[in-house]
C-alpha cells in the first residue's frame, strides 16, 4: 500500500436483502468513510455460493489489499479464502465461518454461546414448570456455521435438563418463507408446544404468524436471535410481546474495518475476535432500545458532518480552480 493510493478493502457480503446485513454494510461504510485513505468495495453475493466465490476471485484479481467475507455456507467458500491468503491478501471472516482455520482473522459473536443463552433462558423456568417443557427448534441454513453452532450450544443446555425436550426441529434457511409450511405440519402433529426457538428474529416472527393462524400464539413462547433496533426488529417484537426474548447478535461491521486496518499496518492481532452477546427480554428491552437509539443518532450525526465536510471540500476545490484560472490571465 503506501504510495499506491488508498487502502483497498473488499467486502464479499452473503446477501443484502435483510436489515441485519444492511446494518452490517452501513456500519462498515461509515467506519471506512472516517478514514480518507480507505476505499471500500462491497460485493453482494445474493445468497448464491457460486457468485460469492467469483466475487472473491474478482477482489483477488483487482489488487485488493484485504478481503472481508461473510460466507453463505462454510465448506464451499473455504478454498477461495485459502487461495486469497496464499496469494498474500489477508482475509477476515465475519459472522459465518469457513470450513477450516486458513483465514487471517475471524470476527463475530460466539454462536455456541448464542444457542446456550437461548437454552439457559428456557431452563430458567424449569423449577416452576409442571411436567415436560416441549420445544420446537427452527434452524438457520444448513451448512452455514451459525446454524450449526446455535443448535450445538442450545442442545448442550437442553440435554442437561430432564424436563426440557426438543420435540421437533425444522431446517429453515434464515428467511421467513422457509418456516411456514414445515411449522404448519409440526403443529398438526404436536398438540402441545411450550417454546419455539428460532435461529433468527425474522423466522421467529414467521413462526408466530403460523401460531396465530391456529389461535395458539399466546400459549407458545418464542425466542429469536439478532435483536435489531429496527421496524419489526427483535427489540420491537420483544416490546410488543411477540417474542419472549431475543439473543442479541451484533453485526461487527465497524469492528471489521478497524481490524482490517490494523492487519494492514502489521499490528499483531489475535486470530479470533469475539463480540458480546446478551439476552434481551421485557426486563431490558427499553434500555437496549434507548442505548441503540443513541448510537443511531451519533451515527447519523457523523454522517451529517461527513456530508458537510465533502460539500466544503467541493466548494474549496471550485474556488481553488477559479483562482488558478484568474491567476493564469
Ligand atoms: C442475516 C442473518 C441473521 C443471522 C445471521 C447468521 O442474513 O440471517 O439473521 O443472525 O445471518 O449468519
Amino acid at each position: 500500500t503506501g504510495d499506491k493510493g488508498p487502502v483497498k478493502i473488499g467486502f464479499s457480503q452473503a446477501m443484502t436483502t435483510d436489515d441485519w446485513r444492511k446494518q452490517m454494510n452501513k456500519s462498515m461504510q461509515l467506519e471506512a468513510s472516517l478514514h480518507d485513505d480507505v476505499a471500500l468495495t462491497v460485493l453482494d453475493a445474493r445468497d448464491d455460493v457460486e457468485k460469492q466465490i467469483s466475487d472473491i476471485e474478482s477482489l483477488i484479481r483487482n489488487g485488493t489489499d484485504i478481503i472481508i467475507v461473510s460466507p453463505i455456507q462454510s465448506r464451499p467458500l473455504t478454498a477461495v479464502v485459502e487461495k486469497s491468503v496464499k496469494a498474500g491478501i489477508p482475509v477476515i471472516v465475519i459472522d459465518r465461518k469457513i470450513g477450516n482455520e486458513s483465514y487471517t482473522a475471524y470476527i463475530g459473536a460466539d454462536n455456541i454461546e448464542v444457542g446456550r443463552n437461548a437454552g439457559r433462558y428456557i431452563a430458567s423456568v424449569v423449577p416452576h414448570h409442571e411436567g415436560k417443557i416441549r420445544i420446537v427448534e427452527i434452524k438457520g441454513l444448513k451448512g452455514s456455521s451459525p446454524a450449526y453452532e446455535r443448535s450445538l450450544g442450545f442442545s448442550q443446555i437442553v440435554n442437561r435438563f430432564e424436563k426440557l425436550e426438543i420435540v421437533a426441529a425444522i431446517d429453515g434457511d434464515w428467511e421467513s418463507g422457509s418456516v411456514k409450511a414445515p411449522l404448519r405440519d409440526v403443529l398438526k402433529q404436536e398438540k402441545k408446544i411450550d417454546y419455539i426457538f428460532c435461529h433468527n428474529d425474522r423466522m421467529a416472527l414467521s413462526a408466530w404468524e403460523v401460531a396465530r393462524e391456529n389461535g395458539i400464539e399466546n400459549s407458545i413462547k418464542f425466542i429469536g436471535v439478532d435483536g435489531l433496533n429496527t421496524e419489526n426488529g427483535g427489540i420491537q417484537l420483544v416490546q410488543e410481546g411477540v417474542l419472549q426474548a431475543t439473543i442479541f447478535y451484533p453485526t461487527g461491521g465497524n469492528e471489521a474495518i478497524k481490524l482490517a486496518l490494523r492487519i494492514l499496518k502489521k499490528d499483531p492481532v489475535p486470530k479470533n475476535h469475539l463480540l458480546n452477546t446478551t439476552v434481551i427480554d421485557a426486563v431490558n428491552a427499553d434500555i437496549m432500545k434507548n442505548q441503540l437509539d443513541k448510537i443511531d443518532r451519533q451515527q447519523a450525526s457523523i454522517e451529517h458532518q461527513l456530508q458537510k465536510l465533502s460539500e466544503q471540500e467541493e466548494k474549496y476545490a471550485t474556488q481553488a480552480n477559479l483562482i488558478k484560472i484568474l491567476t493564469f490571465f
